[in-house]
């Protein structure tokens, strides 16, 4: 039975969280994952308010176990989520985007439990005074918008923990057991994972973009977009083209690079489409079962621990 301070705030039976991803993460990913013991995320990004409605009501109808709602906080729509997560009964929020403040005082006047996500350790501070349960250290290597710092995961959490008296939970570049098992490493109370789980075959993602992150080579992501909010996403034909210097001005590219990321086409292929994903996209070779992620992930970390520790028994005396 593993129990520690984020299994307590999430009401799970595993300390890992599925990475809230925008028109991804909707109610049944979000309930496949909280029934497989894990913590399920609806994503608000971009999506009408009636429609937010209608993924956590589908959401409550296939599991009874907790799961939560991510809302950006520079979404214009952001309050109205949350009075809708609010009328629903969601427990949990987790909040990205920009600075915690009057959503975060009115999800806990509501009794709701927030996560936040930062990339670095004055934004941790910033969310820790804003009274946040527990803070999400995304890194680098993640997909989708990442911190302007480029602080790596691995650098990033050990950093958090040793700053906030909150529990943290790493997110960016893990997925699979001895990752999850590298970050408690590092105090990292909970993971989070995004990349991992768009390799299931419950993630609603068009079949091109499943073996895209397949085929992705170790060095398959970049980061693309400097000035605006860069953003991790795969390299092909469509990324490459918008990261061109000669591609038009600056401007153009971002605004490219903001609508096409906003749509997945699934009629669409590979290389018409701009895909996020993080570098841990290296690591995926078939596409399985979301409910087989969750537990492989848990046992493998399970495993590790239990081999890792023969390393530091007490060595026997030579003379015996
Ligand atoms: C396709 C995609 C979409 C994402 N959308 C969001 C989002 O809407 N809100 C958010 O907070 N994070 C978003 N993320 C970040 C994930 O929630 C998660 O923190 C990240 O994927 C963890 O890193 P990993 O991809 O290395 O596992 C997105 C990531 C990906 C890959």
């Amino acid at each position: 039975m593993f129990a520690n301070r984020l299994t307590e705030i999430l009401g799970t039976q595993y300390p890992l969280i599925l990475g809230p991803m925008r028109r991804i993460t909707l109610g049944s990913m979000a309930a496949a994952v909280s029934n497989s013991g894990a913590f399920g995320q609806v994503a608000t990004g971009l999506l009408r308010p009636a429609d937010l409605r209608r993924e956590i009501e589908l959401a409550c109808s296939l599991t009874q176990l907790p799961f939560g709602v991510n809302i950006p906080l520079i979404r214009k729509e952001a309050s109205e989520y949350l009075e809708i997560a609010i009328d629903l009964g969601v427990p949990v929020i987790s909040t990205s985007a920009g600075r915690p403040g009057a959503i975060v005082e009115k999800a806990k006047r509501a009794g709701m439990k927030v996560l936040h996500k930062v990339s670095s350790v004055s934004q941790g501070l910033q969310a820790q005074a804003a009274g946040v349960d527990a803070v999400v250290a995304m890194g680098y290597e993640a997909g989708g918008h990442v911190g302007r710092e480029k602080t790596t995961t691995f650098c990033l959490v050990p950093q958090l923990v040793d700053a906030l008296r909150i529990p943290v939970v790493a997110a960016g570049g893990l997925g699979d057991g001895r990752g999850f098992l590298a970050a408690l490493a590092l105090g990292a109370e909970g993971v989070e994972m995004g990349t991992r789980f768009l390799a299931t075959r419950q993630c609603p993602i068009p079949a091109y973009y499943k073996q895209a992150l397949l085929a992705a080579p170790d060095d398959g992501t970049f980061l693309l977009g400097k000035k605006a909010m860069p953003v991790r996403v795969l390299r092909n034909d469509k990324s490459l083209r918008i990261q061109n210097p000669n591609h038009d001005q600056e401007d153009a590219g971002v605004r490219e690079q903001n609508d096409t990321l906003d749509y997945i086409d699934p009629k669409s292929d590979a290389d018409k489409t701009l895909m996020m994903a993080g570098q841990i996209a290296g690591l995926l070779h078939e596409i399985n079962e979301l409910p087989e992620v969750v537990q492989s992930v848990m046992n493998q970390a399970a495993e590790r621990a239990r081999s890792l520790a023969a390393y530091f028994r007490p060595s026997r005396p030579a003379s015996l």
